[in-house]
């Protein structure tokens, strides 16, 4: 039953539903997989080593940016997603010569020991800490293992890209040819409610939207980059990404 559970949701955040809809969502996506990988870009890490955290299937993920590591240790609780990610990216690392092992495995309860395994490995969180809150169920409790998390990864060098807020829109993006591209913006990071209000508005945010509770993730003042992500025509993201070198 488990095995079954986890193969359709991965605790609510991966498995069958989630690929079945990013595989038709591939197109609405592509302007938000452009601001990733354009974010991305110019993170050259000195470490050719990668632990990749909740990479999935790699459906937003760059292979431009994946083939700059000699190795990457890939983690996911969902049992589909090294073969989903060795599908969609398995011939672009071999042909760059990066070697992939993959690891089914709750990183973020495990994470002081793999930092200890890998002391020279770089960290990206792809798209996962936004779950966090969902998956356990604990408002009070993730939001305090998000903003520590930082203190844990002292010293590394890492980044994450997580949804900060969503919620339905008023669609007002996508007659405009999804032209999502205006409205992404490079920020110190910025909780103030005229930020919010901005971001949300140019979307066309209606009703009462979702916080994923990652406004603490980045340290106060650490300059990152804000995208929008159409993840259903009418209930859109806005995603978070930013880098920290130690
Ligand atoms: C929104 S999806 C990520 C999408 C991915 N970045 C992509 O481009 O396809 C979140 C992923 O994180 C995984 N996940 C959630 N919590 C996790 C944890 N604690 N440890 C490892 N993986 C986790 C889920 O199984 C899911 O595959």
């Amino acid at each position: 039953m488990g095995l079954i559970r986890d193969l359709l949701h991965a605790g609510g955040t991966g498995g069958l539903s989630w690929h079945l809809h990013a595989y038709g969502a591939r197109q609405r996506w592509q302007p938000t997989l452009q601001l990733i990988e354009q974010f991305l870009a110019p993170v050259n890490p000195k470490s050719d080593h990668l632990l990749l955290i909740g990479g999935s299937a790699g459906w937003m993920m760059p292979p431009s940016w994946l083939t700059r590591f000699e190795r990457i240790d890939a983690y996911d609780i969902d049992p589909l997603a090294s073969w989903l990610f060795n599908w969609r990216h398995g011939a672009a690392l071999k042909a760059q010569g990066t070697r992939i092992h993959h690891h089914r495995q709750d990183a973020l309860a495990t994470l002081p020991q793999l930092l200890q395994q890998h002391p020279q490995a770089c960290i990206w969180f792809d798209n996962v800490l936004g779950q966090h809150r969902y998956r356990i169920g604990d408002a009070v409790r993730a939001e305090q293992e998000l903003k520590v998390l930082k203190n844990t990864l002292q010293g590394r060098h890492w980044g994450s890209l997580h949804d900060v807020w969503s919620g339905h829109t008023d669609g007002r993006l996508l007659p405009a040819g999804l032209n999502v591209w205006s409205h992404h913006v490079t920020a110190q990071q910025s909780l103030a409610h005229a930020f919010a209000q901005k971001l949300l508005t140019s979307v066309g945010a209606k009703d009462v939207w979702q916080d994923h509770l990652t406004g603490h993730v980045f340290a106060p003042g650490h300059t990152t980059t804000w995208m929008p992500w159409a993840f259903k025509t009418h209930y859109w993201h806005w995603l978070q990404a930013g880098w920290v070198s130690a």
